[in-house]
C-alpha cells in the first residue's frame, strides 16, 4: 500500500474515484481499518457520543481530541488521518484556532475538519496560511444543534439552499482542500460537488457526493439505539460481541476457563 496524502484527493475528484472516510478514535481500530486501505481515518467529535456517553458534541474537549488523535495516530500507517476542532476551540479567535489546530497536528492529524460555512472563512484562511490543512464541514453542523433546533436535514428550504452553497464556496475560497456535506438533500449535494473544485465527503447527503463518511460504531452495527435513515449497517457486531462475552461469562461461573491448556 502507498501512504494516503493530501496531493491524492484532488486527483480523485478529478478521475472520479470515490474518497473512502470512517470515523475511528484508537489504535486499535484505526489499525484495523488502516490495513482494509480506507483513505481518511477521522478521529470525529462524535467521540463525544459514540466513547464519553456524552448527550452530544458540544462537552468534547482539545484535551478529550489530542489523546484520541494520538492514539489513532499510532494505529495508522497509510490512511490520512485528520482530526476535529471541537466546539469553542476555533470560535474565539483566529490565534486560539491556529494554536488548537496545531496541536492537533502535533498529536499526529495531518489536517484538521472544523464545522462552519461563511462564519468561518477567516478562521480557516488564518488556520491555513500557516499550512496546517483544513477540512471543511457544511449542512447539519452537529455543534450547531441549538440553532438548528435539533438534528434536522438543512438546506430544505430555497433560502436555505442558496445559504448552503455559498457555505461551501465560502469553505472552498478560505482553501479548505475538501468538505463534509452532512444531512442535506441528495439533489443539493450533487449540485456543491460539481460547482466545487474541492472534492465533497457525503454523510446523509446522497450519492452524488465524491465520497462518503461513516462513524464506526454505526456501520458496524455496535450502535442500536436508533438508526438514522442515512446510515447502512455493514456488519451486525454488537450480537456476536455480547454472544463472546456471554459464554465467557458462563465458562468462567462453570469453572472451564481458565483449562490447563491456559495455566502456566
Ligand atoms: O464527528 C464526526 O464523526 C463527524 C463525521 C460524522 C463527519 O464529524
Amino acid at each position: 500500500m502507498k501512504k494516503v496524502n493530501i496531493l491524492d484527493f484532488a486527483r480523485m475528484k478529478e478521475e472520479r474515484r470515490k474518497i473512502v472516510m470512517i470515523t475511528a478514535y484508537d489504535t486499535l481500530f484505526a489499525k484495523i481499518f488502516d490495513e482494509v486501505g480506507v483513505d481518511i481515518i477521522l478521529v470525529g467529535d462524535s467521540l463525544g457520543q459514540v466513547v464519553l456517553g456524552l448527550p452530544n458534541t458540544l462537552g468534547v474537549t482539545m484535551e478529550d481530541m489530542v489523546r484520541h488523535t494520538g492514539a489513532a495516530a499510532r494505529g495508522r500507517k497509510w490512511a490520512y488521518l485528520i482530526a476535529d476542532m471541537p466546539f469553542l476551540s476555533f470560535q474565539a479567535d483566529a490565534a486560539e484556532a491556529i494554536r488548537n489546530a496545531g496541536r492537533l497536528l502535533q498529536a499526529g492529524a495531518e489536517a484538521v475538519k472544523l464545522e462552519g460555512g461563511r462564519n468561518v472563512e477567516a478562521t480557516i484562511k488564518a488556520i491555513v496560511r500557516c499550512d496546517i490543512p483544513v477540512m471543511g464541514h457544511v449542512g447539519l453542523t452537529p455543534q450547531s444543534i441549538h440553532r438548528m433546533g435539533g438534528y434536522r436535514v438543512q438546506g430544505k428550504s430555497d433560502a436555505q439552499r442558496a445559504r448552503l452553497m455559498d457555505d461551501a464556496l465560502a469553505v472552498q475560497e478560505a482553501g479548505a482542500f475538501a468538505v463534509v456535506l452532512e444531512g442535506i438533500p441528495a439533489g443539493l449535494a450533487a449540485e456543491i460537488t460539481e460547482r466545487l473544485s474541492i472534492p465533497t465527503i457525503g454523510i446523509g447527503a446522497g450519492p452524488g457526493c465524491d465520497g462518503q463518511v461513516l462513524v464506526m460504531q454505526d456501520l458496524l452495527g455496535l450502535f442500536d439505539e436508533f438508526r438514522p435513515k442515512f446510515v447502512k449497517r455493514f456488519g451486525e457486531l454488537k450480537k456476536p460481541v455480547q454472544d463472546a462475552v456471554a459464554a465467557y461469562a458462563e465458562e468462567v461461573r462453570e469453572g472451564k476457563f481458565p483449562g490447563r491448556e491456559h495455566s502456566f
